[in-house]
């Protein structure tokens, strides 16, 4: 059993080095140079997370694998490859793919990417296997164990480009959930590289619920959590190359409790021009703030600044604090 899965990893191993030759050395791969140049993304980043280029053809990774001795059955296990009635082909074919690894820089699966004009989902991950658990492994996090483990903090992002545009402008602490869900098994994982944790998921829908069951469960562990607050609409890739390395340095810096977080984006969100929702935005903070145990030194700084960029007093606003305290416990 260990022996097969030595094996397994031993596969996964030359898979990625396979599609990393490819990226390189193809003519196949480019316009996927291309494609990654133009995200700003470096060789430098791209050699040392191993990314490669898996290319177009049915079956090209299927016969180097079997011409090295790899059976059918092994290339399945490791969801390299997928049988049909014509035979054994390729699961990754004409994308840009990223080695997952474990903590220890074992290859466990991959995360590929097409590119603009391709067909599919964005990204095609390898299917849940005996090596691979998609809840369990953090990407990056062999390459990250080192910094955060000096630096004491861990940034966690959503995506693979994520990951490498913080690389790339010295963020070397960080590691990505592949998607939003962060779940207790990747906080145990979080807990082992560092003990301040620093949420930077997009700022989007699904990024902000996952952020707020993320809070509850932190809080649950016992665990230091931040989120940062990254510029409507842009992930942290895109804040690197729109904005520059110094924009998601200062986001991550001035990362916030969940609860200051929360009130931030509300004020930010609210249209301060239109009194029905400057009311809305008051209620919502009000509910925010009564609803946490966070302490009363907290709970009026918080209740300091709604009222400042609300525009009411902070006697009147204080008052109303203590009524939903009251009313609402
Ligand atoms: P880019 O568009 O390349 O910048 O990717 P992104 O990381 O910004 O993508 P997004 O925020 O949409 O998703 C975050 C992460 O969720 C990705 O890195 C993937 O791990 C995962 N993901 C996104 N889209 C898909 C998909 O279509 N299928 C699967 N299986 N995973 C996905
Ligand atoms: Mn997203
Ligand atoms: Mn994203
Ligand atoms: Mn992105
Ligand atoms: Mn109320």
């Amino acid at each position: 059993q260990t022996r097969r899965r030595q094996r397994l990893f031993e596969l996964l191993a030359r898979a990625a080095a396979f599609y990393a030759r490819v990226l390189w050395e193809s003519e196949d791969a480019t316009e996927a140079r291309r494609y990654l140049a133009a995200r700003g993304l470096r060789e430098e980043v791209l050699r040392s997370f191993r990314v490669g280029f898996a290319p177009p053809a049915w079956d090209r990774l299927a016969r180097a694998a079997a011409a090295q001795g790899f059976s059918a059955d092994e290339l399945i296990a490791a969801g390299l490859c997928t049988r049909s009635q014509r035979g054994l082909y390729d699961r990754f074919r004409g994308r840009i793919t990223f080695p997952i690894c474990d903590r220890r820089g074992r290859v466990l699966g991959f995360g590929a990417r097409r590119m603009g004009t391709g067909e599919g989902p964005k990204y095609l991950n390898s299917p849940e296997s005996e090596l691979f658990r998609k809840g369990r492994v953090l990407f990056g996090a062999d390459r990250a164990r080192a910094a955060a483990a000096k630096r004491g903090r861990v940034i966690v992002v959503e995506g693979y480009t994520d990951v490498l545009a913080l690389h790339q402008v010295g963020l070397q602490e960080t590691v990505a959930v592949m998607g939003t869900a962060l779940g207790e098994e990747q906080f145990r994982e979080l807990e082992r590289l560092a003990p301040r944790i620093v949420l930077a998921l997009d700022p989007d829908r699904a990024g902000l619920a996952a952020m707020e069951r993320a809070g509850e469960l932190a809080e649950r562990l016992g665990l230091e959590l931040r989120v940062a607050q990254l510029p409507a609409g842009k992930d942290p890739a895109d804040v690197v190359q729109e904005l520059g390395g110094e924009a998601v340095e200062q986001a991550i810096s001035s990362a916030t409790p969940l609860l200051e977080y929360q009130v931030s984006r509300v004020l930010a969100d609210a249209d301060l021009e239109d009194p029905h929702a400057r009311d809305t935005a008051l209620e919502e903070t009000l509910r925010l703030i009564a609803g946490t145990d966070a302490g009363i030194h907290r709970q009026q700084q918080l209740v300091r600044r709604v009222a400042d960029e609300l525009d009411v007093p902070v006697e009147w606003l204080s008052a109303r604090l203590r009524e939903h305290v009251g009313g609402d416990r």
